[in-house]
């Protein structure tokens, strides 16, 4: 089959916003097997650990420099009371995880505990408070409990349990999904919730917060419209102050119906098609919400956060239904760098973005082998790996000319080639993907602004879209060198089909 030709042209010296290292988040939840048997093996295990943390895990995830780590959910946050997660493990009680298959949570993973994961990944935490059966208190204690110093009885209470120093938290969630399972709300009463909640979490010893309220599902611009609201109103007080610093949105990409998801690994090419119709559509949908809070807040004082985002399957034959666990293919990986993509393009207002879930649940970075504990690092892993040029760059202007790619059924017509650039340490990073199933992509880049001499790439591309790694087979989807050819203006490569490739010149 002909290869496609694209032209992509990128101007290195126009610099436009910095790309957040935040928008490479990452999200574990007490979930299936993400915390337990996924970060968490504790103190006794076989399985090399760190006080209890999978060495192995840590050690993989730093390969991707992940900025910052969500916990405990999702879900599961607002039905969790921290001060059972602290303390002496084995006086710590138990309850039932009513989200996640109603087994037994012993506790055992807390505060303690993702704070010592945290330091570990060197990442920034992320806390997602109770707003759903907590208390205004509860959380507020949660924050002084975490971020002071000197004396309170929150402080002490932290010092009788071995710590001495507080942590910085910056990220604080108000509550998850309180349209649904967070507490089944109006868009006005959690408006306001989120406004008494946000007061009572303070700034300790400089500790400065940012509050995400929890925004809306999918496309439901007017959850977003009425936290703005909100935003405006007491800006416009007699003592203008905001109430919060972020509002989230969650948007799973589902190939098929809620109902009937479909497989991760079985899928022909409409379903792979239909999966990348429903990954481009983030972009429309956040531009949505964009629009919204530009009008609301011109000057950008309040991010949007994408804090939950990855595609859905039907869990993996012979699981719990209620664990969530799925493999990940090609496809996946095709789905996340369309994401980051789009991602870059809306750094001026997108703040952060996590991918669910880390380990084991859903569009994971790793699965572990709960028989073998043998660890896999899947497609999208690799994905997140390469692209980590890009946190914290600078973003640069790009333009792709290639042909669409047209189908029939309700995807219609998809880009056959999705790219963003940025820059940083004197060096240009280009992201391409060529989702074409058949069809390899010749690309022309054109780096004006810039006059590189050293180029090279890397390549994410295996012999089918379908491909992912297992125990078995740990490598099968890896990262190979790119043959990159200098030309006049820049240089010139070819994208194999279904593949994920990034570019430095330097
Ligand atoms: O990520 C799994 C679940 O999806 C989260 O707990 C919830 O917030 C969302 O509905």
């Amino acid at each position: 089959m002909s290869p496609v030709q694209a032209t992509v042209i990128v101007n290195a010296d126009i610099p436009g916003p910095v790309i957040s290292r935040h928008l490479y988040g990452h999200f574990a939840e007490h979930l299936g097997r993400c915390i337990y048997g996924g970060f968490w093996v504790g103190e006794d295990s076989d399985v090399p650990h760190i006080g209890g943390i999978r060495r192995d895990v840590v050690e993989a995830l730093r390969e991707l420099a992940v900025p910052n780590l969500r916990w405990p959910g999702g879900c599961f946050a607002d039905e969790y009371h921290w001060r059972d997660g602290v303390g002496p493990r084995e006086q710590r009680p138990s309850m039932v995880n009513t989200n996640w298959g109603n087994v037994e949570e012993n506790n055992h993973f807390g505060s303690h505990e993702f704070m010592e994961l945290c330091d570990l990944l060197g990442a920034e935490p992320y806390v997602n408070g109770n707003v759903g059966t907590g208390t205004v208190r509860e959380m507020s204690e949660w924050v002084e409990y975490l971020t002071r110093e000197g004396s309170s009885p929150m402080v002490e209470l932290r010092r009788a349990n071995g710590r001495e120093q507080p942590w910085r938290v910056p990220f604080w969630g108000l509550g998850n999904e309180p349209w649904g399972g967070g507490g089944r709300m109006r868009a006005q009463t959690y408006a306001d919730l989120a406004r008494q909640y946000a007061l009572y979490c303070k700034d300790h010893n400089g500790n400065v917060l940012y509050r995400i309220a929890a925004g809306a599902s999918e496309d439901d611009v007017a959850w977003t419209e009425a936290l703005m609201r909100a935003v405006d109103e007491l800006g416009r007080g007699p003592f203008p102050a905001l109430p919060f610093e972020a509002i989230s949105v969650h948007y799973y990409t589902i190939g098929g119906t809620w109902t009937d998801k479909g497989s991760a690994t079985v899928f022909d090419d409409e379903g792979y098609w239909r999966t990348i119709a429903a990954a481009q559509h983030i972009e429309p949908l956040l531009r949505q919400h964009v629009a919204v809070m530009d009008r609301y807040d011109p000057q950008r004082r309040v991010g949007l956060v994408l804090d939950e985002w990855g595609t859905w399957w039907d869990v993996e034959p012979g699981t719990n239904p209620g664990f969530l666990y799925q493999q990940n293919t090609m496809r996946d990986a095709l789905v996340a760098s369309l994401h980051l993509d789009v991602f870059h393009r809306l750094a001026e207002r997108l703040t952060m973005a996590n991918i669910a879930q880390t380990v084991n649940v859903l569009q994971a970075m790793l699965l572990t082998d709960p028989e073998t504990g043998a660890l896999v690092r899947t497609p999208t892993f690799h994905v997140f790996e390469m692209s980590k040029v890009h946190q914290d760059a600078v973003r640069v202007p790009l333009h792709v000319r290639a042909p669409q790619a047209v189908h029939d059924g309700p995807s219609g017509e998809l880009p056959t080639v999705s790219a963003s650039a940025s820059v940083a340490g004197g060096s240009c990073h280009v992201s391409l993907t060529n989702t074409d199933l058949e069809r390899s992509v010749e690309v022309e880049l054109e780096l004006r602004g810039a006059a590189p001499t050293r180029l090279s790439g890397r390549v994410l591309a295996p012999g089918s879209v379908r491909a992912f790694n297992s125990a078995e087979h740990p490598e099968q989807v890896a990262p190979a060198p790119l043959e990159v050819v200098a030309t006049a203006t820049g240089c010139r490569f070819t994208l194999p089909p279904h593949s994920y490739a990034v570019v430095e010149a330097s």
